[in-house]
């Protein structure tokens, strides 16, 4: 008989790759593995119903879109999803457009990471993945070893799970990170003195295509959803408590953010689903750490400004399934040091992006009169030239055709 305090493992599985986040990045891992022959599991202490019910950004890059279709994940962006050629940059009350189309001949996607999860965890379901939702008590240990290790408790005991290689994608709180010593891991990271405040509006769309807002009350984003649900944020303060707000009250603020000469407003209807969204900037590295490496959030996050966070994550692990492949095939984890410095190109080109845009088009809270006419300057000198609407232009769709 065994004793109450005694641990002992009620199930033990052996697997390849551990991969422990089974959001976007883990998924989609997931399912490249698959694809590769290599075997897989996946965890995550969070049920599919609350991963499903987060709302979150929505723009695809193309290469984004393209690794969802041509994989076989699913083809459902093309019918549920929109390609947006251009975005409108609204500063001094007018509208400017960058034509995304014109300048680099790429689209981006309004397509809401909810519907790339959902996508992707129906795929891996029809696949008959081993995909393990909602548990509780998540541990790795061993990162450095041969033989890494999950371990989880459920209400029937402990289970392990040994692999050969441990994958981190589980998130901006990731527990895998935290493996890594800290003389091992350099961190680089950015705080900003606001937030955004987020919520979804039953209405027709005020605008056809995402509409950035800088102006002296501060920063508003206009972005749609479907016919008859938009997603709209503003700029506030970290702290803001959402209950301060009624509805009445955010349509004051967001008429007054983007009203113009051009007689431009927003059309209105009932609010739901807000939220204050605290963001940062921050580079993990290196990504790997023996026989783990990291993905996604778990090793980098961005403000949503650029809308690069998911985008980044898959193209973190379109990467990180080649290079593991080939480690698989050689049996030697040393070329999972190709990885890292791979992935951090595009990591820190989207850091610069997302810094760039954020501080754009904010309002510090000390900004002066000065600070305000020196971004609208910044905007115009962006919006009348060629090269610097093609900077934002490659940026926003994801610098197509590079790695
Ligand atoms: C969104 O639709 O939620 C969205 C779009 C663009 C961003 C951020 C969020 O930059």
């Amino acid at each position: 008989m065994k004793k109450e305090t005694e641990v002992s493992a009620v199930s033990s599985s052996s697997t390849q790759v551990g991969i422990v986040g089974g959001g976007p990045a883990g998924l989609m891992l997931s399912h490249l593995l698959d694809r590769a022959g290599i075997d897989n599991i996946v965890i995550d202490n969070r049920t599919r119903g609350e991963i499903e019910s987060t709302v979150r950004a929505g723009i695809l890059e193309v290469d984004s879109v393209n690794l969802l279709v041509d994989t076989g994940v699913s083809d459902r962006v093309f019918r549920d999803g929109h390609a947006h050629e251009g975005i409108e940059l609204r500063f001094g009350g007018e509208n400017h457009r960058i034509d995304f189309k014109s300048l680099v001949g790429e689209s981006a996607w309004l397509y809401p990471q909810t519907d790339v999860f959902i996508d992707l965890a129906d795929s891996r379901e029809r696949d008959g993945a081993d995909v393990r939702f909602g548990i509780g008590g998540v541990r790795v240990s061993d990162a450095t070893a041969d033989r890494p290790s999950i371990t989880y408790s459920d209400d029937q005991g402990e289970h392990e799970i040994h692999c050969d290689y441990l994958v981190g994608a589980d998130g901006s709180r990731s527990i895998c990170r935290h493996e890594m010593p800290e003389s091992q891991r350099r961190h680089f990271f950015k705080e900003y003195p606001f937030a955004w405040f987020g919520f979804l509006v039953e209405a027709p769309p005020s605008a056809p295509e995402l509409v950035y807002v800088h102006s002296d009350r501060g920063f508003a984003l206009i972005s749609q959803r479907t016919d008859s649900l938009q997603r709209m944020y503003f700029q506030c303060d970290p702290d803001e408590d959402v209950a301060k707000w009624s509805d009445d009250r955010i349509w004051e603020e967001m008429q007054a953010r983007v009203a113009g000469a051009d007689g431009f407003s927003l059309k209105e209807g009932p609010i739901s689903d807000q939220a204050v969204l605290r963001f940062r900037s921050f580079v993990c590295e290196p990504m790997r750490y023996g026989s783990m490496v990291l993905a996604g959030d778990a090793a980098h996050t961005v403000p949503p400004t650029g809308a690069k966070g998911l985008n980044l994550a898959l193209a973190d692990v379109k990467i990180l399934a080649e290079v593991l492949e080939r480690s698989v095939a050689a049996d030697d984890k040393t070329i999972l040091d190709d990885y890292g410095p791979r992935a951090l190109d595009r990591v820190w080109r989207a850091q610069q992006f997302s810094y760039w845009m954020t501080t754009m088009l904010h309002t510090l809270p000390e900004a002066d009169d000065y600070d305000n006419a020196r971004q609208v300057a910044e905007l115009a000198s962006v919006v009348s030239s060629v090269p610097g609407s093609t900077y934002l232009a490659e940026a926003y769709t994801g610098w197509p055709g590079r790695d």
